[in-house]
């Protein structure tokens, strides 16, 4: 099952993060993904990749807390759709990623 969203028109190259098993719902997990730290995060049965650093200050957003279906930085409270990387209220987004979930894990494009 492929989850899209928001991604660079740059070649992919996919990497395996995670096991299936290893994010329950609701889960924000930092992984390492070519030496880029991303928060890979849960909602239900929909998956979403960003850059772990918030646009505004550095916060990070694995630290973060996933309310009403944003996350929310840590720092100060910008609110970031976990799939898009759109932040409510600022023409600021974090960088998103495509991520797929396959039979033997979680992979993420960079
Ligand atoms: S660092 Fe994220 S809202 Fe300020």
């Amino acid at each position: 099952m492929g989850i899209e969203n928001a991604g660079s028109s740059a070649p992919e190259s996919w990497h395996r993060v995670a096991d299936v098993a290893e994010l329950a719902d609701g889960a924000l997990k930092p992984v390492v993904v070519a030496g880029n730290l991303i928060v890979l995060i849960r909602i239900g049965e929909r998956y979403g990749a960003l850059d772990n650093q918030c646009p505004h200050a550095g916060g990070p957003l694995a630290e973060g807390t996933l309310e009403d279906g944003r996350l929310i930085c840590p720092w100060h409270g910008r609110e970031y759709n976990p799939l898009s990387g759109k932040c409510e209220g600022y023409d600021q987004p974090v960088r998103a990623y495509k991520v797929e979930v396959r039979s033997d894990g979680i992979y993420v494009a960079l």
